[in-house]
C-alpha cells in the first residue's frame, strides 16, 4: 500500500502565519504537524509516500521531510500548481499511485490513535474505499456521512443544515484504484475544486463498496487558530513527560509535566505544566502557564503567558499577560507605556507589536 499526503493548499484560515510558512509545518508541541502524519504512516509500515506540495511552500516542506529516510520510507514530491481540490491532488498523483491501493492523509489533520487498525480492517474486509469518521457535537460544520445498517456509506453531504448523523469525515481515507475512475466522472464544485466527497459519492453511485471506520481516539483539524491551540493542548496533555534537560536556576519553580530541552534556561521564573520549552529558549522573570509551547531560541522575559504557541526565535518582553495566542517566528511583542490587561494575539513571522 502507498500513501498520499496532501501538503499543498493555501491555508487562508491560518493567515498571517501561512503567508510565510506552510500550514502543515506549524508546530504542535514543537513538532510540525507533518511530523505526526509521517509517524503514523511509518507505524503502519508504508514504504512509498507521495507528498503533494504547492509552489509557494514546497521548498520548506522538502527541507523538513527530505527523502523520508527518517521515517523509513521513500518520498516522491508531486507539485500541484494550484489548489484545485483534494480529488485534483489524487488526479495529479495518479502516475505515482499507479494501480496500488493507498491511504490519503491530509497534512493538517492529527489523529490520536494512528491508522494501523483501519488498514488492518481494510485488508481483512476489502472495500473500494474506507472513510474515517468521527462523532462530533456540531456536524453542520463538516462533511457528514449517512450510514446503512451494515456500516456501508449511503451518502455524503457537505456541511448539511439538517445532518442525517453526527459522523463527520476525518481527513484520512483508504482507496483502491477505483477512485481514479470516480474522479474522472466528477466536475469542479461551486468553489472551483474537484471535491473528494463528490468522488466518493460517485463511487457509491458506481455501486462500489464504501465503508466508514469510526475513530475512537481524538481527531484534530488544525485549520484555524483556535483549532490549532486546541490541538496543541491535547497533544501537550497526552504526550508531555517531565524531563528537565536545560538549566533551571535556584530561584525558579518548575511544576508538573514540563519538558525543558537541552540548552534552554529558566531564570527566576515559574513554569506550570504541561509545557514544552524548546532548545536554547530563555525564560526570565516570567510565569509560563499550562498548555504552552515555546519554540527554539525564543526569549520570554518579565511576562505572564498561558495557553500559547510561540514559534522559533520570538521575543516577548514586559507584557502583563498573554493567553490563547499564536506567535510567529522572529516576532517581537514588547511593552509600550500603558498596557495592563490580558491579550489575545495571532502574530505572523517577523511581526513587531508594542503594547
Ligand atoms: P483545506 O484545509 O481544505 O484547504 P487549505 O489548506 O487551502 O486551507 P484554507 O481552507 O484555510 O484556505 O485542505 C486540507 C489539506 O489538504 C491541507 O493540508 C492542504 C491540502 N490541500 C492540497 O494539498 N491541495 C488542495 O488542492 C487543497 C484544497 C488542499
Amino acid at each position: 500500500m502507498k500513501a498520499l499526503v496532501l501538503s499543498g493548499g493555501k491555508g487562508t484560515r491560518l493567515r498571517p502565519l501561512t503567508y510565510t510558512m506552510a500550514k502543515q509545518l506549524v508546530p504542535i508541541a514543537n513538532q510540525p504537524i507533518l511530523g505526526y502524519v509521517m509517524g503514523h504512516l511509518s507505524q503502519a509500515g508504508i514504504e512509498e509516500v507521495g507528498v503533494i506540495v504547492a509552489p509557494e511552500t514546497q521548498r520548506e516542506v522538502r527541507e523538513y521531510l527530505k527523502d523520508g529516510k527518517k521515517w523509513q520510507f521513500k518520498i516522491t514530491y508531486i507539485l500541484q500548481e494550484q489548489p484545485l481540490g483534494l480529488a485534483h491532488a489524487v488526479k495529479i498523483a495518479q502516475p505515482f499511485l499507479g494501480s496500488s491501493p493507498f491511504v490519503m492523509y491530509l497534512g493538517d489533520n492529527l489523529l490520536g490513535s494512528g491508522i494501523c487498525d483501519a488498514i488492518d480492517h481494510f485488508r481483512a474486509e476489502p472495500a473500494d474505499a474506507l472513510v474515517f469518521l468521527k462523532h462530533v457535537p456540531d456536524p453542520t460544520a463538516f462533511g457528514v456521512a449517512e450510514l446503512d445498517e451494515r456500516g456501508g456509506i449511503k451518502r455524503l453531504i457537505e456541511k448539511p443544515k439538517d445532518p442525517p448523523s453526527d459522523l463527520a469525515l476525518v481527513g484520512v481515507y483508504l482507496f483502491t484504484p477505483r477512485i481514479h475512475q470516480a474522479i474522472s466522472c466528477i466536475k469542479p464544485s461551486w468553489r472551483g475544486e474537484l471535491e473528494i466527497t463528490d468522488a466518493i459519492q460517485a463511487l457509491i453511485e458506481m455501486r462500489a463498496s464504501v465503508r466508514g471506520e469510526i475513530l475512537k481516539g481524538w481527531w484534530l483539524d488544525t485549520g484555524k487558530k483556535d483549532d490549532f491551540l486546541a490541538a496543541n493542548t491535547v497533544v501537550l496533555d497526552e504526550y508531555t513527560k517531565r524531563d528537565i534537560q536545560g538549566e533551571v536556576d535556584s530561584k525558579s519553580h518548575v511544576e508538573g509535566r514540563v519538558y525543558i530541552c537541552r540548552g534552554a534556561k529558566v531564570i527566576r521564573s515559574e513554569v506550570r505544566g504541561p509545557v514544552i520549552i524548546g532548545p536554547e529558549a530563555e525564560i526570565v522573570d516570567s510565569f509560563i502557564g499550562p498548555f504552552s509551547s515555546i519554540g527554539k531560541g525564543s526569549r520570554i522575559s518579565n511576562s505572564v503567558i498561558e495557553h500559547i504557541v510561540i514559534l522559533e526565535q520570538a521575543v516577548v518582553d514586559g507584557v502583563g499577560r498573554i493567553e490563547d495566542s499564536l506567535i510567529g517566528r522572529h516576532a517581537r511583542v514588547t511593552k509600550g507605556q500603558r498596557h495592563t490587561e490580558a491579550l489575545r494575539l495571532m502574530i505572523g513571522d517577523h511581526s513587531q507589536v508594542e503594547i
